[in-house]
């Protein structure tokens, strides 16, 4: 297991950082591993939330390798996904089921029906009771045992974007329909064509009080893209203008694993 180059608690929970990202996302796979590997023992299931994006993919990639090589096995892995664009069909590229199954549930075993993406095509009239039902769902399995995320160069969590709400009520965000901010779309456009304006302009996302409430959090952060959002979320004071800082108020339970570039701007 790669070992950080410099560890320390920060207000927002432990930081390890890493030589390069893919020291990073080899111990964030490990530690996915290690939660697995432990429900096992206990023939418990494990329940993981999971993330997108760029970051992930090496995360999702070793994850793959180990249970090829046997050492790692799905079937009692429960997966909810943090977020979906909305509207899109699953069986769209750029949705993140099709992500998740090119890069994870196609290759591991893990039973069909243990695996939870919000439907980025229920209808608009539907969409409040989907929510709902998605965290039933996943109250239903028992609760995260961990919560995998990245960060938006915005500070997004999920899509769980900036806004001016009171700290109270950012933390009590549920799962629902939100606008996504011009950041997201701008750095999303690679994924579609290069074009901002293909991008849908909202998504369904896991909200901030259900993805607090997992029994563990690991933030993965990489480049220099996050080194801003890093320093905020770590450094500033927890408000709704940075997502990432709400992790502050649940430090005892969030791990940051970042690579040197993402920690640059670091005290
Ligand atoms: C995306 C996802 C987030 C992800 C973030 C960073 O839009 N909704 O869950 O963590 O933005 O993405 P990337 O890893 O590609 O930088």
């Amino acid at each position: 297991m790669p070992q950080p180059t410099r560890q320390f608690e920060s207000r927002a929970g432990a930081v390890c950082i890493f030589e390069s990202p893919g020291q990073a996302c080899e111990a964030a796979a490990d530690r996915i591993a290690a939660v697995l590997l432990s429900a096992a023992r206990a023939s418990r299931k494990a329940v993981l939330g999971l993330a997108t994006g760029s970051t992930p993919i090496a995360v999702y990639k070793r994850l793959v390798e180990q249970h090829r090589h046997g050492a790692l096995s799905f079937s009692h892995v429960h997966t909810y996904n943090l977020d979906e664009f909305y509207p899109i069909s699953p069986t769209d590229p750029n949705s993140y089921r099709a992500y998740m199954q090119r890069h994870l549930f196609d290759h591991v075993g893990i039973p069909p029906n243990q695996t939870h993406v919000l439907d980025g095509t229920v209808p608009e009239r539907a969409v409040a009771e989907h929510c709902q039902q998605f965290e039933r769902w996943m109250e239903a399995d028992g609760g995260l045992d961990l919560q995998l995320l990245g960060i938006g160069r915005n500070g997004h969590i999920g899509f769980n974007e900036p806004c001016d709400l009171p700290l109270e009520e950012a933390l009590c965000l549920r799962t629902r329909l939100v606008s996504l901010h011009p950041v997201t779309t701008a750095d999303a456009a690679k994924d579609f064509g290069g074009s901002q304006e293909r991008v849908p302009r909202h998504a369904l996302t896991l909200g901030v009080a259900p993805i607090l409430a997992a029994r563990s959090i690991l933030i993965l952060a990489l480049g220099r893209n996050k080194t801003e959002a890093v320093a905020r979320a770590l450094e500033g004071n927890p408000n709704a203008e940075l997502p990432a800082s709400l992790l502050q108020t649940v430090a005892a339970k969030v791990r940051w694993y970042l690579d040197e570039e993402a920690a640059a701007a670091l005290r």
